[in-house]
Formats: C-alpha cells, structure tokens, sequence
C-alpha cells in the first residue's frame, strides 16, 4: 500500500494508504508517551469504534466527543474540549488522535497545537475530503463569524493513517463533495487524475475499491509534495487553494449550512476557470473541459438568492489576500495553475455572475 513522505521543518511524517489501518493504529503511536484523547463525532463513532477500539487495545485512552458542524467549528468548541481533556487527565505527555471528517482534523488538529503549548496529534481522516487534504500538512483551525479558517495554527501530526474502508459508511453526498476537492487536484497538478475521472466516472461515483485508492494516492501524492516544498503557504503551497477564496465566500455568504466545503469549491473552481478565460490565461477548450468535468460529479445545490456582488466583495476578506490584493489561483492548462494577484474587481463579479449561471 502506498505511503507518502511530508518532509517540514516542523516534523517529518508518513501519510500512510492501507486497507485496514485503523486496527493497527497502536503501530503508529510513539511507544512513549501519556494518555491518549481520541476526538471525535458520534455519528463517526457510532461506525467505526471497533475497529479504532482494536487499534488502541492496551493503551490508556479517552474519547472526547465533537458536535461537528461547521458552526460549531468555533473558539468556544475548542475551549470545552480542552476543558475536557485537563478534567479527564490531559497533561503535556498526552497525545490527540483527531478521528473524524476535515472539520475534525481542523478542531483536534488546533487543540493538540495549543493545549499545555502544544501535544502531538495523529491524524485519522474519515471523509474523503479529509483523506486526500485536510489531514495532511498541519493546517489547523477555526472559524470567526467573518469567516472561515481565520484562527488557527500549523501543527504538522505525527502520521496520517488512511483507511480507504471508513468511506463504505460516508452519506453519497459528503463523498460526492470530497470528490470535487479530488477534481482540484487533477486540475492543478495531475492531467492523469483529471482524465481517470472523466473516464471512470461511474467505477469512482461506484466507489470501487481499487479505483478509490488510486484516486487517494494520487491526491495524497500531490498533497505531501506541495506541503514538502511549502510548509507555510509562502509560495508554492497556495496552489491547493484553487477555488477556495470564492468557495469560502459562498459558505459565509450562505451561513456554513447550504453548501458543503466541496460543494462550494467548486463553484469556486467554476468561477476561477471564467476568471481564468476571461483575463486569457486559459484556452476555451480547457475551460470547457474542467466545467465539464465539474458538472460530470455535479450538480451543487441550487445557488437562488446569491449575488455577485456580496460573493465579490467577500473574496477581499479572505487569508489568501496580502495588503487588500486577492491572489487568485488560476488554471492555464489542465494539471498546470499560475497565481494571479490583483485582477480588477469588475472582472471577478462578472465571472461570478457566469458561474452563477
Ligand atoms: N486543514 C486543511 O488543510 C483543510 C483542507 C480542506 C478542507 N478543510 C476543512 O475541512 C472541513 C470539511 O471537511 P469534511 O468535508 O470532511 O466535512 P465534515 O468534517 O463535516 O464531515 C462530514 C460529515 O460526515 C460525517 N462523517 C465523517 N466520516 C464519516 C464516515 N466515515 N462515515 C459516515 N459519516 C462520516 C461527519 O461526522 C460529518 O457529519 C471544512 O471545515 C474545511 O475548512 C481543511
């Protein structure tokens, strides 16, 4: 099964593929070290214990529940968990296992950053979303009522154990969603990955086994060698953001309850890929082929009601902007991105407003 090496200066780890890994993962623990707090949702938990509660046979473990929730992805949640975690014994030997979809990477993820000024966290992702991105490269956060992801620290895990098995339980629309972040990654590295998913779409939609783990690998891969070159998202890094800084504006526009994160990527990808053609970075044909192929694992909800203009003007407000200018990720080619700051603001509404539709 295929493991991938992320190579920070804040630690080196494996982001491990396998069949089965949750069983084994006491393997992937250090041998020292205190208690261990598992955080957590119920509907997770309620799946997938057994086989966690195999993995932890004879050591010395809590479970901390999470409600999920993008709005409980607050600064508030986090305070009640490390509340928790000193009541039920948390000291500076413990260590975090964030078990549960990206929301819980993020939330147990920036608990193990902060708590005693930091313990260690092995990540255990359980959506594909968080498979094949959230987990790996040590973005931790929450969000502010402003926006998403706007607190929160780089805190690398010591693994990430991927078992391609959890997706059996995940609800057909949250895997639909984490395909699109899947379609991301063929458009900004991977014309494979793109052309396997316009060919295979029915054996991935399927969730066939042996195209699954390929179409993880393959994310995974990419994943761990941007992070590798660009831990801190000072340059290359940024790439992974291709569609988000629309994508974060829609969810916030829209409450954090319409969309899922994925779902909201790619309109933002749709969006991008009329900025892109628009300011002549991307060829019509290329154009037609990525909206193809968002369409292809589509449709998103229904956009009624959200307007150009706000969508625009919230895209200012997003991290990913530096000194009021956005830098806005935009594909040339298929599997090639170009980071373009400072397109003029007429422009981005009217792209907005075509992929609005
Ligand atoms: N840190 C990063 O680099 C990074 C990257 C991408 C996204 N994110 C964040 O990830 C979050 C979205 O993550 P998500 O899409 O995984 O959503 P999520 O965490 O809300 O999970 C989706 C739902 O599926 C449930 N679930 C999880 N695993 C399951 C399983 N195996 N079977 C059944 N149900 C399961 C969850 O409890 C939840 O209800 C966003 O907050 C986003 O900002 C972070």
């Amino acid at each position: 099964m295929p493991s991938y090496l992320v190579d920070t200066a804040q630690r080196k780890y494996r982001a491990i593929i396998e069949r089965g890994i949750l069983a084994r993962t006491g393997e992937h623990l250090p041998a020292a070290g205190g208690k261990v707090f598992v955080i957590t949702t119920r509907d997770v938990w309620q799946f997938h214990s057994s086989r966690l509660a195999a993995g932890l046979a004879g050591r010395s473990h809590e479970i901390l529940f999470f409600p999920g929730g993008e709005e409980n992805k607050r600064l508030a949640c986090l305070e009640a968990l490390a509340e928790e975690m000193v009541q039920r014994g948390g000291d500076r030997s413990s260590l975090v296992i964030a078990f549960g979809g990206g929301i819980v990477d993020d939330v147990a993820g920036f608990l193990a950053a902060i708590f005693m000024r930091g313990v260690p966290v092995l990540q255990i992702p359980t959506t594909l979303l968080a498979q094949v991105d959230a987990a790996i490269g040590g973005k931790t956060g929450v969000n502010l009522a402003c926006g998403k992801n706007l607190v929160g620290a780089f805190h690398q895990p010591v693994a990430v154990l991927i078992d391609p098995e959890v997706l059996a339980t995940l609800p057909e629309r949250e895997y639909r969603a984490g395909l699109f972040e899947v379609v991301k990654c063929g458009i900004i590295r991977s014309p494979s990955l793109f052309s396997m998913l316009a060919e295979k779409r029915a054996a991935v939609l399927a969730r066939e086994p042996e195209i699954v783990e390929r179409v993880i690998s393959e994310c995974v891969r990419i994943k761990a060698e941007v992070v590798s070159a660009d831990e801190r998202e000072s340059s290359i890094r940024v790439i992974l953001n291709l569609g988000h800084t629309v994508g974060h504006a829609l969810e916030a526009e829209t409450g954090y309850s319409r969309f899922l994160h994925g779902e909201a990527v790619s309109f933002g990808m749709r969006a991008v890929t009329y900025l892109a053609e628009r300011t002549g970075h991307l060829s019509a044909e290329d154009s037609v082929e990525i909206l193809n192929l968002l369409d292809l694992y589509g449709p998103i909800p229904p956009l009624d009601g959200v307007s150009a203009g706000t969508l625009a003007a919230r895209t200012v407000m997003d991290k990913k902007t530096l000194k009021g200018q956005v830098r806005w990720v935009l594909p040339v080619r298929i599997g090639e991105v170009q980071v373009v700051p400072g397109i003029d603001d007429a422009v981005v509404r009217s792209a907005i407003e075509e992929a609005l539709g």
